[in-house]
């Protein structure tokens, strides 16, 4: 177990010179090295560093431990989300400050101490309690199986280059003078495969699990899989093609270990047939799809297909209640989506969904709020669909917007930006009036041999 807690520790160590550096960033002021100091805390710590704990350690912790064990790994889950919030808080006055403010420099003063000692001592705790656990309840044997975790997670967050410059600025902050802005994260071509089977846990509550299956595209886009577990019980969403079967299928049975996949789920209607008869054939799951027409088209095995109502339903997986929501016309005509309460995760299929960027985890829209509005215009037809689906998921608790394709959105923030976005976005038959005209330029795709 050594090498896996020292590969956590060194990480650790890095974060400290960074906290340091933050804090004497505060006095005299100097914003240029806070800022990076901040970029590297939100990515190296906050994003990588706690998904490795998350998906690698703490996962492996939750299987073995129990009582106030299990407690102890569960607090410091929480206290991942509680220093992100702090982050957060220290960014946002960073912001106002760099626009001009001059009230917000107290704030962010304390709000940078208050992050830096929370993290202090959530460290502190992991390795005075947590890691010491891990020494004694995980088997030796396992350390080369986490450190082999940890390199998927990391490939899926961030590119080795990425994560180099991050080190070498927390060895040195003064030396490095540029940092990127932001990771973006490009998994090495060979990486695809590992990349998808791995999976990244997106929530746990007790026995509940998501689990995140990227399969990152050429040209950057990437079609997200999730495959939700309640105790012995799963369902995939989004099942895939059959060229990434195998791999998927792989992932799955890693995560479902002794449990059965009850369900494949389709959130529209634009389905890969051959992907879909490979998971019947291989597994004993019930594909729920609206389209009712694809057993008898495809002689795909029609009492294991079961037509999805057009107004959804609640549908048991385990012990927890998944809501199929209707959502026609966004972009399928019959297509529904996924709310499941207990994670909060709303599963949109193609709404919001974007062709290109990575699968990252965004708590801001950033940049993708223009490509989702662009294809958003493009895809899905009037505005009227948007507003009465906004009418139904308000209602919702949704902390997780999990499209089928591009960035998943985490957090009350960035849902609420996201819903005024799309309320705001006119639909494709919403302008029409400015767009149709009469063709005047010639179509000719390739040339035909005259005939006789
Ligand atoms: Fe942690
Ligand atoms: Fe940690």
């Amino acid at each position: 177990m050594n090498e896996a807690i020292a590969y956590l520790l060194e990480e650790h160590r890095a974060a400290r010179r960074v906290l340091d550096t933050a804090r004497r960033a505060l006095a005299p002021f100097d914003p240029v090295r806070l800022k990076r100091a901040l970029l590297f805390l939100k990515y190296m710590m906050d994003r990588v560093h706690h998904a490795e704990e998350e998906d690698g350690l703490f996962a492996a912790l939750l299987e073995h431990a129990s009582g106030s064990d299990r407690t102890q790994v569960e607090e410091m889950m929480a206290q991942h989300g509680k220093g992100h919030a702090h982050l957060k808080t220290a960014e946002h006055l960073l912001g106002e400050v760099e626009a001009g403010s001059e009230t917000a420099g107290a704030a962010l003063a304390g709000a940078v101490a208050d992050y830096v000692d929370f993290t202090l001592r959530h460290m502190r705790f992991e390795e005075q309690a947590v890691f010491p656990l891990a020494e004694r309840v995980l088997p030796g044997s396992q350390a080369a199986q986490l450190l082999e975790q940890f390199a998927r997670t990391r490939a899926l967050l961030i590119s080795a280059r990425d994560y180099q410059l991050y080190l070498d600025f927390a060895q040195d902050p003064g030396r490095v003078e540029t940092m990127v802005a932001g990771p973006a994260p490009q998994p090495p071509e060979d990486a695809a495969t590992r990349v998808i089977q791995s999976g990244r846990i997106l929530h746990t509550t007790g026995a509940h699990r998501t689990v995140l299956f990227a399969q990152p595209h050429k040209g950057g886009a990437t079609l997200n899989h999730y495959l939700v577990i309640d105790g012995p019980s799963g369902i995939l969403i989004h099942p895939g093609s059959r060229a990434h079967h195998p791999q998927l299928k792989a992932g799955v049975q890693q995560h479902l270990e002794n449990g059965r996949l009850d369900y494949l789920f389709t959130t529209g209607v634009d389905l890969d047939p051959a992907g879909l008869s490979s998971w019947l054939m291989d597994t004993d799951a019930d594909l729920l799809t609206a389209a009712s027409e694809l057993p008898s088209l495809l002689g795909l095995e029609s009492e294991r297909c079961h037509p999805v109502p057009e107004e959804g339903g609640i549908l048991a997986l385990g012990r927890s209640d998944l809501a199929i929501l209707p959502a026609p016309f966004l972009p399928d005509p019959r297509g529904h989506q996924l709310y499941d309460p207990l994670s909060k995760t709303l599963y949109t299929g193609e709404l919001a969904s974007t062709s290109h960027g990575p699968a990252q985890l965004s708590d801001g829209l950033g940049e993708h709020a223009a490509v989702i509005k662009e294809e958003h215009q493009r895809r899905v037809p009037s505005q009227a669909a948007v507003q009465a689906w906004l009418r139904m998921v308000r209602g919702l608790d949704v902390r997780i917007v999990a499209p089928r394709r591009g960035p998943i959105y985490l957090g009350e923030g960035v849902v609420a930006e996201l819903w005024a976005l799309l309320e705001a976005t006119p639909g494709g038959a919403d302008r029409l009036r400015e767009r149709l005209e009469l063709p005047t330029r010639p179509f000719a795709p390739g040339a035909k041999p005259n005939a006789g």
